[in-house]
């Protein structure tokens, strides 16, 4: 079969080289894609069409007779990108615009949970910036403001004093920073706990769920400075016990999908639902209609069987009958350390020559790479194209042997400012020993 991955990040560079890798693909497409992508076997990429471009991507399935669209990025998601392929006649890995509403808009998933008494943070929700402000008077701090739609991980804020509460929701209400995406915000109440990223495969009926995984959201060591896209990931999570599995299965995730269903909505796809885990239980803090990134990575070599049948069997909504015994788990802890560039999340440079890849790949063929950020120049020379540059991922037979593997990869590779945290998997260590 032909398969489509839409998007040019590490998560996407991680489907493709599981898909790729599947016998039962002939061809491999990726729109954007990435000098990763480029580099796998029977894989073409289309660096001119983008994940937000859905007339380029339909015309592209269809021209190249594809058989399954694996959506990465959530906003082709949002835009409905899904139901145009639907209409040709495509099988979509990635729910339709109304299934994406889950993380298109918080304010509707939290509606939803509400409906459904699915464990979340409470909450209101304003449209009038005054009414807002008046309400911080009657709440204690820090409280949490969210911007309802889509702001490209820059929508939520933790507000400590009440100055920064006001800031932020001048910022977004009154200055318009995400334009409609902030018309109507949430505040919700500070939770405290431990967090992870639950993800499970869902037909529409029936969910898969996937090894948990732990990301590092903020840029430096200890969880100190702003929030990332995600500086590293390690899978599973020790704190995600099987009886906290359990629990999570049957109040979160097993209702999520009922709820679905009951709004009519045929759900094929991911459910990632960021959790924290808190002293009255698991509450979701968010919910996402894709692939984690790095999550996702960290997830690869858990996973060593071929993810295609499955990835189609839930777009077809034939997961029932799934053999998911196809898919066994390799019980090696895993740890994906992102390279990023020095001075994201804020501004950063780019065009450095990256170097050391190959090294890695002569020396360490156990290890896995790949790239987020990275472009050819002129001369064919690969250099740096964005925040998150590049993934490493390493199993060990424990956590420790797992991160040293990763980080002793990280060091064989050099570009000009790059920033690396230091501490990846070093929770699960204290964790699990
Ligand atoms: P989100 O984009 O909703 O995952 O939020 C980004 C980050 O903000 C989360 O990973 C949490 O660290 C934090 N956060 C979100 N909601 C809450 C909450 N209700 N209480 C405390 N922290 C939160
Ligand atoms: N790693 C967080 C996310 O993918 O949203």
């Amino acid at each position: 079969m032909n398969v489509l991955i839409v998007g040019g990040g590490g998560r996407e560079h991680a489907l493709a080289y599981k898909v790729a890798s599947s016998p039962v693909v002939e061809r491999l497409l990726v729109a954007p894609g990435n000098p990763g992508c480029a580099s796998l076997e029977r894989t073409q990429v289309f660096p001119q069409i983008k994940a937000d471009d859905l007339a380029g991507l339909l015309e592209l399935a269809r021209n190249e007779r594809v058989d399954l669209v694996v959506v990465g990025p959530e906003a082709p998601l949002v835009a409905g990108l899904a139901e145009r392929l639907h209409d040709a006649g495509i099988a979509v890995f990635g729910p339709d615009a109304r299934g994406a509403m889950l993380e298109g808009s918080k304010i509707w998933a939290k509606e939803l949970m509400r409906k459904h008494a699915i464990p979340t943070a409470e909450s209101r929700t304003f449209e009038d910036y005054e009414r807002a402000v008046q309400y911080l008077d009657h709440v204690p701090l820090p409280v949490v403001i969210k911007a309802d739609g889509l702001a490209a991980g820059k929508g939520v804020t933790v507000a400590r004093e009440r100055d920064q509460a006001i800031a932020v929701l001048r910022r977004i209400m009154l200055d318009k920073a995400f334009g409609e995406a902030g018309r109507r915000v949430l505040i919700e109440d500070f939770l405290s706990g431990p967090e992870v990223s639950v993800l499970a495969i869902c037909d529409g009926k029936t969910l898969l769920p996937l090894p948990s995984a732990q990301d590092h959201k903020a840029v430096y060591d200890d969880d100190r400075g702003p929030n990332t896209g995600g500086m590293g990931a390690y899978c599973p999570a020790p704190v995600y016990t099987p009886a906290l599995a359990r629990d999570v299965d049957e109040k979160i995730l097993v209702p999520i999908v009922h709820a679905l269903h009951r709004e009519q909505i045929d759900y094929r796809g991911v459910i990632y639902a960021g959790l924290m885990l808190t002293k009255n239980g698991p509450r979701v803090l968010e919910f996402n209609v894709r692939f984690g990134d790095p999550e996702l990575q960290a997830l690869v070599p858990r996973l060593p069987g071929d993810w295609v049948p499955l990835l189609h069997a839930a777009a077809e909504g034939r997961l029932e009958t799934f053999d998911s015994g196809a898919l066994v788990e390799d019980q090696r802890p895993s740890v994906c350390v992102v390279l990023t560039s020095g001075g994201y999340p804020g501004d950063y440079r780019t065009g450095y020559e990256i170097t050391g890849l190959d090294d890695v790949a002569a020396t360490m063929p156990d290890v896995l790479l790949f790239h987020a950020g990275t472009a050819r120049d002129e001369a064919g020379k690969l250099v740096t194209a964005g925040g998150r540059v590049l993934n490493v991922i390493a199993q060990g037979n424990d956590f420790a042997a797992a991160r040293a593997r990763a980080y002793e990869a990280v060091e064989k590779i050099h570009f000009t400012d790059r920033h690396v945290r230091t501490d990846i998997g070093r929770k699960a260590l204290d964790l699990s020993a």
